[in-house]
């Protein structure tokens, strides 16, 4: 085990625990944003920098500093390490400069993109962004390429984060896209025109943190906070699918259905195309309840699950009460039609 300060708070992890992972224990606002980073893929992390942080104590061993920020998803804990994260002011302004390195080619078609409201680029831009570019050059171009009628590419969103290269090599057993070319001439593509098709291939609409990657069958439908998620499951007779999904509906109507996601947007179950796709009637599905959505995201509002109690307003609760409140406020549930 291994004992670490993140932000000056200590905590204890296994041995070879990344920071990342070791701030997530202690969970919060200090944990820092993860743009690439994705739990369930093998190879996954340091591309975009989004969670660097200051290691101000290598390890009790040897105390000193590390020279460089350090990309916490990808560097391993060390007994006595010391690290900073939203305590540190260079470690703030480098994040505001990652964002606008990131937003140098992302267009801001917020307005029109379904992934707005959901989008990890979207929130990392509220966080730590400015509201002005610098940019003057003319923005990167692509010819449309079309993978298929179930997955819309838009390559001019993409901060090539290779989730959808992860997912599809480690989920699928033919892998017939990724990143073609080098530096700001790197794009995801087929090369030989080819559609992504095979019963998990829907995956990298869930795993892609902007909307380079969005389900045509859901395309321009509905705004995600208008719609409201329900978990739900079937018996699902494709190998290593589970059937555990969210549905997300527009009155009586399932607009779409996708995997469940944890509070960092990560995947907790892969889902196959059939429950994606073809099952779109509530009829289909065993419902469980709403889903919770605990991301601090544009999505987590507007759901059936709404604190009813502010504990500042409430007088003379004992204090600890008060505390409990404040960390679990009471949850009001709202139904299918809103
Ligand atoms: S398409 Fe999405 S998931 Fe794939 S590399 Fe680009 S941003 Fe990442
Ligand atoms: S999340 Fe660490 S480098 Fe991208």
């Amino acid at each position: 085990m291994a004992k670490i300060t993140f932000d000056g708070i200590e905590v204890e992890v296994p041995d070879g625990t990344t920071i990342l992972n070791a701030a997530r224990q202690i969970g919060g606002g200090i944990v820092p944003p993860a743009m690439c980073y994705y739990t369930p893929l093998k190879g996954s992390g340091g591309k975009c920098r989004a969670c660097l942080v200051k290691v101000s104590a290598g390890s009790a061993k040897d105390p000193r500093p590390m020279p460089k920020l350090v990309a916490s998803c990808i560097t391993t804990v060390q007994d006595g390490m010391v690290v900073e994260n939203t305590i540190n002011q260079q470690v703030m302004d480098v994040r505001k400069g990652i964002v606008e390195m990131l937003l140098i080619n992302h267009p801001l078609d917020c307005p029109v993109c379904d992934q707005a409201g959901e989008c990890s680029l979207q929130d990392f831009a509220f966080e730590h962004g400015v509201s002005t570019t610098r940019y003057e050059e003319e923005r990167r171009t692509f010819e449309k390429i079309d993978i298929g009628p179930l997955i819309q590419l838009h390559m001019t969103r993409c901060i090539l984060c290779y989730r959808c290269v992860y997912t599809a090599d480690q989920l699928t057993p033919e892998r017939v896209h990724g990143v073609l070319g080098r530096g700001d001439a790197s794009e995801i593509g087929t090369y030989i025109e080819n559609i992504i098709d095979n019963e998990f291939s829907g995956n990298v609409i869930d795993v892609c943190p902007v909307g380079a990657l969005t389900d045509k069958t859901f395309r321009f439908k509905q705004r995600v906070w208008f719609t409201k998620p329900v978990n739900a499951h079937r018996d699902c007779e494709t190998d290593k699918c589970n059937g555990n999904v969210t549905l997300w509906y527009k009155g009586k109507d399932v607009l779409r259905v996708t995997a469940r996601k944890d509070e960092y947007g990560e995947v907790k179950e892969w889902i196959c195309n059939t429950c994606r796709f073809d099952k779109k009637e509530t009829t289909d599905w065993v419902l469980e309840g709403p889903a919770h959505i605990n991301r601090a995201s544009v999505i987590a509002q507007n759901h059936y699950e709404l604190p009813v109690v502010n504990p500042q307003v409430i007088q003379d609760l004992p204090e600890s009460t008060t505390r409990e409140l404040e960390r679990n406020p009471p949850l009001r549930l709202g139904g299918l039609n809103n």
